[in-house]
């Protein structure tokens, strides 16, 4: 698995922990990924840690032939929207040259395997509803549906898409690609609006909806992300494309709102917590909706969400109250909580 030290790969671990699957772990440990979180999600007994990049192709094979793995699940990646407008490169380094070369690394593992097990190997493809760019008031990408992103992160995934398609039409390479709303729960870098805002509000320090906050999004709990991620490996089919979402939709600043609400209820003395609420300027290219079209994903998966926003969001918070020295240490040196992304619109 790569980028399992981030916050959905270790979760995606924790699961696969729990079903008896070893998972060799491949990550940069860059600043979204720490050693902790590895150490939190991975059996010492069994599972296996290895710090290397995605992009490095020797690197790659030869981790694939050592540890002759069943499947790949790809969730190395940059994904913080806000630094892909500060600094693009990363995203197109990683995120596209990096799944090439993976990609690479894996057709020629793919080869030399024996009729048998040819047939079993997966690569599941992880990446995003951001792809398909805004969605319509009132209507739902499908899966076919052409991408428009418009963040050179959506960008950077909508490539790595591509290439995911080009290389099963073109090398035969089984890959399944799922594009997943955005998701939340534990051991996500305080950088994403649900942490960061719980982090802030703890801190007492302002907290920043960016415009008027009524963009939309569907959220997902990270768990319920990680099992249909593993669903899709034990029943999906080689080339499709599974579009992974809740129907939990809410406007950001809702979302603010209900963290606000939920730490009055959890730490009182600091209530009323909405008073902390600053709108600022908004990020430029700002996706007002994604939504995308569910449906398919839980036929052919036999999968749904099963966690309720309110639930997870809850279970979220208690997390992140409980993991204040998880937060501390993943952040110290590498985010101050400072507004990123804030390049001069053209
Ligand atoms: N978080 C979401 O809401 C969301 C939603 C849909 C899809 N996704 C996708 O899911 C995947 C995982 O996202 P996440 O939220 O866990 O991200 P994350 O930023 O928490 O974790 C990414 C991990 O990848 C590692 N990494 C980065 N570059 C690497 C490289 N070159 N080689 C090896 N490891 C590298 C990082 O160190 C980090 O541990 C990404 O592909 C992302 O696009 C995320």
């Amino acid at each position: 698995m790569t980028g399992a030290a981030g916050f959905i790969g270790s979760a995606v671990a924790r699961r696969l922990r729990r079903d008896g699957v070893r998972v060799i772990a491949v990550d940069t440990l860059g600043y979204a990924g720490h050693r902790r979180t590895i150490e939190a999600s991975l059996d010492p007994a069994r599972d296996h840690f290895v710090q290397a990049d995605i992009a490095d192709g020797r690197a790659m094979q030869e981790l694939l032939t050592r540890f002759a793995p069943d499947a790949v699940f790809h969730l190395a990646a940059e994904t913080h929207v806000d630094r892909s407008i500060d600094g693009p490169l990363p995203f197109v380094a990683t995120n596209v040259l990096g799944t090439a070369t993976l990609f690479e690394a894996c057709r020629a593992y793919r080869d030399a395997l024996s009729e048998d097990r040819r047939a079993a190997f997966r690569i599941l493809h992880i990446s995003t509803d951001e792809v398909f760019g805004v969605a319509p008031t009132g209507g739902r990408f499908g899966a076919h549906d052409p991408h428009r992103p418009n963040s050179p992160y959506a960008a950077s995934k909508s490539a790595s898409d591509q290439l995911a398609r080009a290389w099963g039409r073109t090398f035969g390479l089984p890959i399944i690609t799922t594009n997943c709303c955005n998701n939340y729960g534990p051991f996500q870098f305080p950088e994403k609006l649900i942490p960061l805002t719980i982090r802030r509000a703890l801190a007492g320090q302002e907290l920043r909806v960016y415009g008027a906050g009524d963009q939309e999004r569907d959220w997902l709990y990270v768990d319920d992300h990680a099992d249909a991620l593993i669903r899709a490996w034990q029943v999906g089919t080689s080339g499709a494309v599974y579009l992974i979402g809740s129907r939990e939709e809410r406007q950001n600043l809702q979302v603010v709102e209900a963290i606000c609400a939920a730490l009055d209820q959890r730490t009182p003395w600091l209530a009323p917590h909405r008073r902390l609420i600053r709108h600022v300027t908004d990020r430029p290219a700002h996706d007002q909706r994604y939504a995308v079209e569910i449906a398919p994903t839980a036929v052919a998966l036999r999968w749904t969400a099963t966690t309720p926003f309110a639930v997870g969001l809850q279970r979220t918070i208690d997390w992140y109250l409980d993991n204040g020295a998880w937060c501390d240490v993943v952040t110290a040196g590498r985010y101050d909580g400072a507004r990123l992304g804030l390049a001069e619109v053209a």
